[in-house]
């Protein structure tokens, strides 16, 4: 179990300048909170490179971008991308001549998904043949990124990836039950981990989320001796989730979105960096805010937690820039409610009993219940009513904020070389983006 260990100071140190070299590893989406670090490179002068995790075709083999959406995404990148594809986990995998994951879960139904079992020698198999194709392809990759760093350049490798939610129909709508259910919609995330099925995602999981760091790690090595014998640095950072601190009866106390299954993956993630740190390298795992991105709107509620941001960017000494990010949130609620009253809510869905048991660190990552997925969800939708327009959220603004302070505190805090694992609460996001707007 990791120790908690929040970020409590703005780091300053900077490693990374003009012909550097800033390597993405994962794809770029417009909400991401690679968006933040990336702006950061950009901001030093590095040469930007990242990856692709490839696309399936029709009958779902994996293949290379299109010179078509390999030029789009280099345009969106602002950087070259190496156009091997990089899609991890195994739920597509086989060895020649089996069924894959995949398509021995194609039969599952909502009735029968709890009883179905796994031949888990077979599942060991696939997971053997997808470990090997993605590490043969890392290999491939980091061999031709090893021709963009120039000799003397230091190398900051970005790690991004989470996910491995396998394409299985039944299971899709299992998880919006259990992410988004409540009443009688209601899914308990146990039963899901107890099942064959759920332990099968557990273990994708832990590929797409976890294992491609160390993968990274290992692929770069090359890379990485170059670097240094040269006299050069070289960082490694990840994405980690395990709770926020947040403003809750005018004190920072730690708080998670509840269930968050992929938490399971998130820690081997800590323990991962915790290895390679130990070992010379310096990898952190920056354990950051909930916010809105393409990958968590699946999980309603977690973004109840951003609104106390608001009150953490007057308490770290905001001022006129703070103000008018409350007038922004502001504008956007529909005639006739404030955003005080809201925050109002906040702080009272915060303080009812049902959400307060879920404050238990060392238990983590909880499972779900009927009245938490009541009291949790119950709220979000509320809340999002509450808007003019519900494609026009305050926590679309929030999370925007929130990706902007992370950026900073990262690509600083990596060069500072602090720890393999660390937290960015709300406190120390709030003063970073403060200190970013005088
Ligand atoms: N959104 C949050 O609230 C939050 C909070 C803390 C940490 N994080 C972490 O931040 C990181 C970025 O996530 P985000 O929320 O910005 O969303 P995002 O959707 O922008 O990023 C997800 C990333 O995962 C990659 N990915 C997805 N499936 C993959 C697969 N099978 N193989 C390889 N790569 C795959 C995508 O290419 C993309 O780079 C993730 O590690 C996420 O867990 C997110």
């Amino acid at each position: 179990m990791t120790e908690l260990n929040p970020l409590r100071h703005i780091p300053e140190a900077n490693v990374f300048r003009k012909g550097d070299v800033f390597v993405l590893f994962g794809e770029l989406f417009g909400r991401g909170y690679v968006n933040g670090l990336i702006d950061e490179a950009r901001a030093a002068g590095m040469t930007i490179v990242g990856i692709t995790v490839g696309r399936r075709d029709d009958s779902g083999a994996l293949r290379a971008l299109t010179t078509e959406e390999h030029a789009e995404a280099e345009e969106k990148l602002g950087g070259r991308i190496i156009n091997v594809p990089l899609m991890a986990g195994f739920d597509m995998d086989a060895p020649a001549g089996e069924q894959n994951p995949t398509e021995m879960l194609s039969g599952i139904t909502l009735k029968s998904w709890q009883e179905d079992k796994l031949d888990w020698e077979k599942i060991e198999r696939c997971r053997e043949a997808g470990v090997r194709r993605f590490t043969e392809s890392a290999a491939e990759v980091m061999a031709q990124i090893d021709k963009l760093v120039p000799e003397g350049a230091n190398v900051f490798f970005a790690h991004t990836m989470a996910g491995g939610i396998p394409r299985i129909k039944a299971f899709l709508a299992i998880a919006n039950r259990i992410y988004k259910g409540r009443g009688e919609r209601f899914m308990s995330s146990r039963a899901l981990l107890d099942s064959d099925l759920g332990k099968l995602i557990l273990m994708n999981f832990d590929e797409v989320s976890a294992n491609t760091l160390k993968y990274l790690i290992d692929a770069s090595a090359p890379i990485r001796e170059r670097v240094t014998k040269a006299g050069g640095e070289v960082r490694y950072t990840a994405y980690g989730y395990h709770g926020t601190e947040i403003l809750i009866g005018g004190e920072y106390q730690w708080q998670t979105y509840t269930n968050y299954t992929q938490g399971y993956a998130k820690m081997r993630l800590e323990s991962i960096a915790e290895a390679a740190w130990k070992s010379g390298v310096t990898a952190t795992v920056f354990n950051c805010p909930e916010i809105r991105t393409n990958s968590s709107d699946i999980f309603v509620g977690v973004e109840l937690s951003l609104f106390p941001l608001l009150t953490a960017l007057k308490k770290e000494g905001g001022g006129a820039w703070a103000e008018q990010q409350w007038q922004i949130c502001q504008d956007l609620l529909g005639e006739g409610t404030s955003l005080q009253s809201l925050l109002d809510t906040i702080e009272q869905y915060n303080q009812d009993a049902t959400s307060a048991q879920f404050r238990n660190f060392e238990a983590w990552p909880m499972d779900n219940t009927p009245a938490l997925a009541e009291v949790m969800i119950g709220t979000s939708e509320a809340i999002t009513n509450l808007h003019k327009d519900k494609k026009a959220l305050i926590t679309d603004h929030l999370s925007s904020l929130v990706l902007e302070g992370a950026g900073p505190l990262m690509f600083h805090g990596a060069s500072e070389k602090i720890a393999p694992v660390l937290w960015l609460n709300h406190d120390i996001i709030a003063r970073q983006l403060n200190a970013l707007h005088p």
